[in-house]
Order: structure tokens, then C-alpha cells, then sequence
């Protein structure tokens, strides 16, 4: 997969998997990543589909319909790339925190739904729910932040809601944020979201 590496300062923080929204690339979150820990390594994938020229993670049959057979492809593909790219870059495979938006979220959730050590943690921030009626393993390992906004026409809030109660269900440790916002990211949820990971993983 298309990826970027950069090496952080500190070893001892999580790596952060930067996961983009439709359309966008492996560099897109990285003002974020620097925004909630300048200090960690960060791994910046693009997501290996296109829709219109448009990279995605899966492939959707419609806005908001997910192709679950790709969804499945795409998020063991992801998982076995990031097992790849820690023995190539020499980071902690069981230290990754995604931070996902929109479509990265729902495949950072996709990861979480289907292996119970792909990620020691999760910022999914505007994401919805991948699939139903699965068992999603045990998460009680697993910290997740959750940003949501109440006005988002893409994810309707009941959605996250979801989301948020299937993750909880399977004993993750979840926070939420809920801000008076629509899809996109505000600042607002990207400091709350560094409080949580500094609370998570530098104290
Ligand atoms: C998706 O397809 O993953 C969601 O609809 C979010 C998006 O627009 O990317």
C-alpha cells in the first residue's frame, strides 16, 4: 500500500496509523497526528481502492452501503500490511493507535470488529458502523475516543450511537465527543481527542 513512515522521538508512545477520508491520501492527517502527539512515530497509508479517482479503504456499493466482501478483503489486507511495515520499520506491532476519518474511521472500526489485537487503540472521528450481526472478539485491551457530530449529514448521530454501544459491548474502553458540528473535523474534537491520548498513553 502507498504509505509514508516517520520516525518520532519517542519510542515509548504508540505508532499512529493514519487512516484518510474518501479522496484523500497517506499525508492527510498528518497536521493532526502533530496536533495529538508531535513525538510519535506515524504511519500514513492510502487506501488501495479507487472510487472516481477517489482513494477509499473498501468499496462502497452506495453512500453510507458498504461491498462487506471487500470491506472483509481490504481490512485483512490492512491488518496484515501494518504487521509488515512494523518488522520493516522496526515499531512495536502491538503499539498502534489508528487515527481514522470518515472512511479510514469505518476501517479503523473494521479492524477492531475483526481482530482483537490489530489496534491497542482507535481516534475514530465521524465514522459508522461496518457490519452487523457479527461477534466483535474481546476489546477489553482496547481504548477508543469517539468524535461525533450532532449535525452530520453523512453519519446520522444514532449511527455513531451504535457504533459506540457494539464497541462498549465488547468491553472496550470507550470516549465519547460530541460536538455541534457536521462532518467535518473542528478543532474542538482534535484537543479533546489529545487529551484522551495523553491520559491513555503518556501518564
Ligand atoms: C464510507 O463510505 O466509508 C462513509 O460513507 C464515509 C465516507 O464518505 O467516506
Amino acid at each position: 500500500m502507498q504509505h509514508i513512515f516517520k520516525e518520532g522521538t519517542d519510542h515509548k508512545l504508540p505508532t499512529l496509523l493514519l487512516l484518510h477520508g474518501t479522496g484523500g491520501n497517506e499525508r492527510d492527517l498528518l497536521p493532526i497526528a502533530d496536533m495529538i502527539a508531535p513525538n510519535a512515530s506515524v504511519l500514513g497509508v492510502r487506501g488501495n481502492v479507487l472510487e472516481n479517482g477517489m482513494p477509499r479503504f473498501f468499496r462502497r456499493l452506495a453512500e453510507g452501503v458498504f461491498d462487506e466482501e471487500d470491506l472483509i478483503f481490504r481490512t485483512n489486507e490492512l491488518n496484515e500490511f501494518i504487521s509488515d511495515m512494523a518488522d520493516q520499520y522496526q515499531f512495536n506491532r502491538n503499539n498502534v493507535v489508528a487515527i481514522g476519518y470518515s472512511n479510514g474511521a469505518n476501517i479503523a472500526a473494521s479492524l477492531m470488529y475483526h481482530y482483537n489485537r490489530a489496534l491497542k487503540g482507535a481516534i475514530l472521528l465521524h465514522a459508522m458502523v461496518p457490519r452487523r450481526g457479527i461477534q466483535i472478539p474481546d476489546l477489553s485491551e482496547t481504548s477508543i475516543f469517539i468524535g461525533a457530530g450532532t449535525n452530520d449529514p453523512i453519519i446520522p448521530p444514532a449511527e455513531t450511537k451504535e457504533l459506540a454501544d457494539a464497541l462498549k459491548l465488547a468491553k472496550a474502553d470507550v470516549t465519547e465527543h460530541w460536538g455541534d458540528a457536521g462532518h467535518q473535523l473542528t478543532r474542538e474534537e482534535i484537543i479533546k481527542a489529545k487529551e484522551w491520548f495523553e491520559k491513555n498513553y503518556t501518564k
